[in-house]
């Protein structure tokens, strides 16, 4: 999914809670989207990839694998779509898909959740984000994201009408700062949207913030929702699941997703666990959104989901290689790099190069030499767009033969500004 900016503008505009504007309004001002003047704006993803495409830039922009996933996961696909699985499938997904979610979390995490009430089949995460904010939240109500956030919870805090509190997460490592996180807390913070590992920092959240992030969920009543589309995509740091944490499990929704764990985005199969009641709400308001979709893929990522241990230590291996190639490129480009423990995102900061507009960098970068990348204030309130103004993110879930290219054109930047 693309995160929205708006276009012509350096910077992007403020999120909003509710006051008297048309939902849709609300998704866009919540997403970047819409300027104070009203003009709907293009997704900084459209900008850039139009750009790419003009001056033949290899996109590092959007964040998608340029790879399918696993043969025997497409063969299953079109053996289903062949066997005739082609009508609806049940609302709360097809029984052999929630039966795999419910092993993975037992392989991995050592969770049960019962594949019949504890676990949902979405239409991508993205479904189960915006079903789960929509079914709890209402306009008072505040819902507490870190600071950059992924698109898609701007724009489905504002169509709830909810109001968007964010906490900073601060550079180098982009955790959050523990002895001040309780001041984003307050008795209306209703839901607490956790991204871990987190799209776009790739920071990967240890014990100590996921802990304190429970407790004060705990005290403010808040539930969890945590999107963990990237939990097998880590380097070197293991993913902990918040639910695993004491007391989380009781109010806390784990979403994934198999768009990146199977590099098949374009299939949209996202699924969430967590208790009975809470399942049981978000599954209210999904049978309404999409009732359901994907039949045949749906069977098809429970095959996935089987695959066995070596599929997923490969996946990161691989990706690890990968974010170690375009790292040497942008360090050579003159960048400050951010490693990321996890994700497939990388982030720099363009000040050491003596620049302090990231956004006009990103505008500049593909003539430059031939790379689109997305700013990262693109995915922040106006505080965090004047914190981040000069980190830029790059994607790396690209061909090998690909990130060298970009390594190599990157390396050439010092030069040619
Ligand atoms: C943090 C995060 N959540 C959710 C999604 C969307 O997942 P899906 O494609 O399964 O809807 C993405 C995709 O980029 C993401 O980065």
């Amino acid at each position: 999914m693309a995160a929205m900016a708006s276009a012509g503008s350096s910077t992007p505009f403020t999120g909003t809670s509710a006051g008297t504007q048309a939902p849709w309004k609300r998704a866009a001002v919540g997403a970047n989207l819409l300027s104070p003047s009203g003009d709907l704006g293009v997704t900084i993803f459209e900008e850039m990839t139009t750009l790419a495409v003009s001056t033949g830039a290899i996109n590092l922009g959007q964040g998608f694998p340029d790879e399918d996933g696993p043969a025997e996961i497409k063969a299953a696909a079109q053996a289903a779509i062949a066997a005739g699985a082609n009508q609806y499938a049940p609302g709360k997904g097809v029984a052999a898909l929630r039966e795999a979610v419910s092993a993975h979390q037992q392989r991995f995490y050592g969770l049960a959740p019962d594949p019949e009430n504890e676990v949902l089949v979405t239409t991508g995460a993205t479904e189960a984000i915006a079903a789960a904010l929509l079914a709890f939240v209402q306009p008072g109500d505040e819902v507490l994201t870190f600071e950059p956030f992924y698109d898609s919870y701007g724009a489905v805090i504002g169509l709830a009408g909810a109001t968007h509190v964010t906490a900073p997460l601060l550079a180098p490592d982009f955790m959050p700062d523990l002895a001040t996180l309780e001041e984003s807390f307050s008795s209306r913070t209703k839901i607490v949207l956790l991204n871990n590992p987190h799209n776009p920092t790739g920071a990967v959240f240890p014990e100590s913030v996921l802990s304190r992030i429970v407790e004060l969920a705990a005290k403010y009543g808040a539930i969890i929702l945590s999107d963990e589309v990237y939990e097998h995509l880590t380097f070197g740091v293991p993913h902990i699941p918040v639910t695993t944490l004491p007391g989380a499990a009781e109010r806390t929704i784990t979403i994934s997703s198999a768009g990146k764990t199977f590099s098949f985005t374009g299939w949209k199969i996202g699924w969430l666990s967590g208790p009975a009641d809470l399942v049981a709400s978000v599954r209210t308001v999904k049978q309404f959104l999409t009732y359901s979709s994907g039949t045949p893929f749906q069977g098809a990522i429970a095959v996935g989901l089987g695959l066995p241990d070596q599929f997923y230590t490969g996946i990161a291996e691989t990706l690890r290689h990968k974010r170690d190639i375009l790292a040497e490129g942008l360090r050579a480009a003159g960048f400050s790099v951010y490693n990321p423990s996890g994700t497939y995102f990388i982030n720099v900061d363009t000040s050491p190069l003596g620049i302090r507009d990231s956004v006009d960098l990103a505008r500049r970068l593909p003539g430059l030499v031939g790379v689109a990348a997305i700013p990262v204030p693109v995915f922040c309130h106006a505080d965090g767009a004047e914190r981040t103004r000069s980190l830029l993110r790059f994607a790396f879930c690209k061909k090998v033969d690909v990130l060298e290219e970009a390594a190599g054109r990157l390396a050439t930047l010092k030069d040619r500004l």
